[in-house]
């Protein structure tokens, strides 16, 4: 098994989900919880970015142990000096430092030539290695750079002294070949990258950023950056439980570990969804609401047989307390008495088929019908002796 680092970002590129502003308790919170969580890195946030960000950085490198906090900064010294004076005492910090390498970004929004972007990613590089050893270089906008002068570059900035150097799909655009390709690439054609971690970083804009992020491993990358619930710019991150269940339940295709710890998964994604106010789909891999409900008779039926029939993850493996029988008006006999059993109450055949016939018809009028909606009609039914 190769061990695969899990850089965690939601405080930071999770935080620029549009509508969403953390205040300093929540970002605090939500830190504590990454932790027990086990992410390797955890990028706190952007110091240079408000005073706000900065003195939440700040708690949290004082605050977290065990995982490394990473402070963004932009490749100019006083982004530089912002990071690092937010992240200076923590256990393990790192200074994450950014600039763009696509033609598009290079001549549209930074205004400089290939060259001058080599000489300052270099130069911010060597600065920031100054203050902090462990130095995370990204390549904004990776995915559509030239690959030669990507292999350049980043030659040049790993002799410059940086640790990790992450390739970003900053645009959500990449599909899981070419970005694969692109690490292979890396991987064969910069002579100095084994001396660091090469890392991915995905965006969701056409729905591949977790493919994309496992062809990345598949060629090289040994840290995967994301957040939990995939929240994000735009579409969002690839998210991050999702990749560790993946690797789990397909450990015999993925020959890759993390450090998750995987029970800690929903009540981590129940708070940041809380307080980022960025509701789960109820559909969503792992965290949703139906990632483990059944509401077709059939698949209750098997389900209650034998889990495994339509569960391929065990709900107490993320955390989940227990797998949840939806019951509509697709529920069958069988789903019905069982939830009856569970909710304690002991009824004779001709009581059962009443209260059958009562659940049957309130499921005309309504979708789902909760334990609230079961306790009236049992009631109704135990009345009527
Ligand atoms: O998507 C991106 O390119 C980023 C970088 C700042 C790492 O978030
Ligand atoms: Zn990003």
């Amino acid at each position: 098994m190769t061990q695969i680092k899990i850089f965690d970002t939601t405080l930071r590129d999770g935080e620029q989900s549009p509508g969403v502003n953390l205040n300093q308790l929540e970002k605090l919170e939500i830190a504590k919880h990454l932790e027990r969580l086990g992410v390797d890195v955890m990028e706190a946030g952007f110091p240079a970015s408000s005073q706000g960000d900065f003195e939440a950085v700040k708690k949290i490198a004082e605050t977290i142990k065990s995982s490394t906090v990473a402070a963004l900064a932009r490749a100019n010294k006083q982004d530089i000096d912002r990071a690092w004076d937010a992240i200076q005492y923590a256990q393990k910090p790192r200074i994450h430092v950014f600039i763009a390498t696509s033609p598009i970004h290079m001549q549209d929004k930074l205004k400089k030539t290939p060259t001058e972007v080599i000489d300052i990613a270099v130069n911010m590089v060597r600065y920031a290695k100054t203050k902090c050893n462990d130095i995370e270089w990204s390549a904004e906008d990776a995915s559509r750079s030239d690959l030669q002068f990507l292999a350049t570059i980043i030659e040049k900035v790993i002799d410059a002294g940086a640790t990790v150097i992450n390739l970003p799909d900053t645009v959500g655009y990449t599909t899981p070949k070419e970005y694969g390709e692109m690490f292979r690439y890396i991987k064969e054609n910069v002579p100095n990258i084994n001396q660091v971690d090469l890392s991915t970083h995905c965006h969701d804009d056409l729905g591949m950023a977790l493919a994309n992020s496992i062809a990345a491993v598949q060629n090289g990358a040994t840290q995967v950056e994301g957040t939990i619930n995939g929240i994000g710019e735009r579409a969002g991150n690839a998210a991050l439980e999702e990749l560790a269940v993946a690797f789990k339940i397909r450990e015999d295709f993925y020959p890759y570990s993390t450090n998750l710890v995987l029970k800690e998964i929903k009540r981590t994604s129940d708070l940041i969804s809380k307080f980022t106010g960025m509701v789960v789909p109820g559909n969503k891999a792992i965290v949703g609401r139906n990632a483990f409900a059944h509401e077709s008779g059939i698949h209750q039926d098997g389900v209650l047989k034998n889990t495994q029939t339509y569960e391929i993850i065990t709900p107490a493996l993320v955390g989940v307390q227990s797998n949840n029988l939806v019951l509509g008006k697709h529920s069958g006999r069988h789903a019905f008495k069982d939830k009856i059993d569970q909710l304690g109450f002991t009824l004779t055949e001709e009581k059962l088929a009443d209260a059958f016939k009562a659940f049957k018809q309130l499921t005309d009028r309504k979708k789902e019908v909760t334990d609230d909606d079961l306790f009236v009609i049992l009631m109704d039914i135990q009345t009527d002796v």
